[in-house]
């Protein structure tokens, strides 16, 4: 099989922080894989280390079989990269911005002008190409960003955290060219913090945490890990909480977390809850609360790590206050 993207044991230090701890990954050529994973995952560093534009401390890594460091040239050739904030010119048009992109391409004015146009009408922007970015929306902003990365038709294409600060719509809008790139054959690389947008879009997943890949597979595999949804019962008397749990453990065969008055569990098999409602009704137990939802990327994480995905944010957090200070 040929890879469009291939690492072997990235290591990136930044003083005593391991951001990436000696990462593995492969892409088929064509394909979409997701790296999930929470703040200060090393999801960002591992990015910019596949589109040339920061050198590993350890390992290797080649994009369309050129090594990203001794032939970063060749391998930016068939790059696109997206990043976390959007990178467009505020005071220039979306037209002006797609298609100053293009000459720096080396197109002819035509032929960027044409292909900033096409974009634009592709990305739902022909209306307002015409503005200047700074009046677009985030949604807008973000699917002109992506369009700035397509002007060269790259082969392989880095999305870092593409809709993360999105309202649902846009997001939804962003999967959908997302989705249009994977018909055609563009080989993607998509970062984010959404257990749901890589279930939408990714046929594989790798899970980022503390700078290595702790899980990989596909989204079914993944989620089979912790049960496909989750089941939550809190009874109207704390006291029942005992027999909820000894009900939810004898029908599921896991023991559900008790934290907070509600049994919390990881469901493979949606059927079996009406044999837990009849059983809790039998002894008498009345639910507060009873429902089953999709696991979240916390509950995933919770049960790769042992840890919630939030705990990252503290030093996420630090850092940020540390920026703001210096
Ligand atoms: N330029 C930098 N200087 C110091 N530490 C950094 C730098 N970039 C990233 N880090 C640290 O490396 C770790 C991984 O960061 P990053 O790759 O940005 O994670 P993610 O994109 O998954 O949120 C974090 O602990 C972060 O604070
Ligand atoms: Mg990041």
């Amino acid at each position: 099989m040929r890879y469009a993207i291939q690492a072997r044991g990235l290591v990136k230090r930044y003083g005593a922080t391991k951001a990436l701890d000696g990462v593995d990954l492969e892409v088929p050529q064509g394909r979409l894989l997701g790296v999930l994973g929470p703040n200060g995952a090393g999801k960002t560093t591992a990015v910019r280390i596949l589109a040339t534009l920061l050198r590993p401390d350890g390992g290797r890594a080649e994009v369309g079989g050129f090594d990203v460091v001794r032939q970063a040239h060749q391998a930016r050739s068939l790059i696109g990269l997206t990043g976390q904030y959007a990178a467009v010119d505020e005071a220039l048009t979306g037209m002006e911005n797609l298609g100053m992109i293009g000459r720096l391409l080396g197109m002819t004015r035509p032929a960027a002008k044409a292909r900033a146009a096409e974009l634009l009408d592709r990305f739902g922007l022909s209306d307002a190409g015409g503005r200047a970015a700074k009046t677009f929306s985030g949604g807008m902003r973000r699917r002109l960003d992506l369009a700035a990365s397509l002007v060269g038709r790259p082969q392989v294409l880095f999305l870092d955290e593409p809709t993360t600060g999105l309202d649902p719509r846009s997001r939804t809008d962003l999967w959908g060219v997302v989705r249009g790139l994977q018909s055609e054959g563009v080989t993607v690389l998509l970062t984010t913090q959404y257990l749901e947008e890589a279930d939408q879009l990714a046929e594989d997943i790798v899970v980022f945490d503390h700078g290595k890949v702790i899980a990989e597979g596909t989204p079914d595999e993944l989620k089979a890990r912790t049960g496909a949804q989750i089941l939550e019962v809190r009874p109207v008397h704390a006291g029942h909480l005992g027999l909820v749990s000894s009900v939810v453990a004898d029908v599921l065969g896991v023991t559900p977390d008790l934290t907070g008055g509600t049994a919390v569990a990881g469901v493979q098999d949606p059927a079996v809850v009406p044999a837990i409602v009849r059983r809790l009704d039998d002894l008498g137990v009345v639910a507060a609360e009873l429902s089953l939802r999709r696991s979240s990327l916390d509950e995933v994480f919770l049960a790769l790590t042992g840890h919630r995905a939030d705990d990252e944010t503290t030093d996420e957090t630090a850092k940020a206050a540390q920026e703001v200070a210096a």
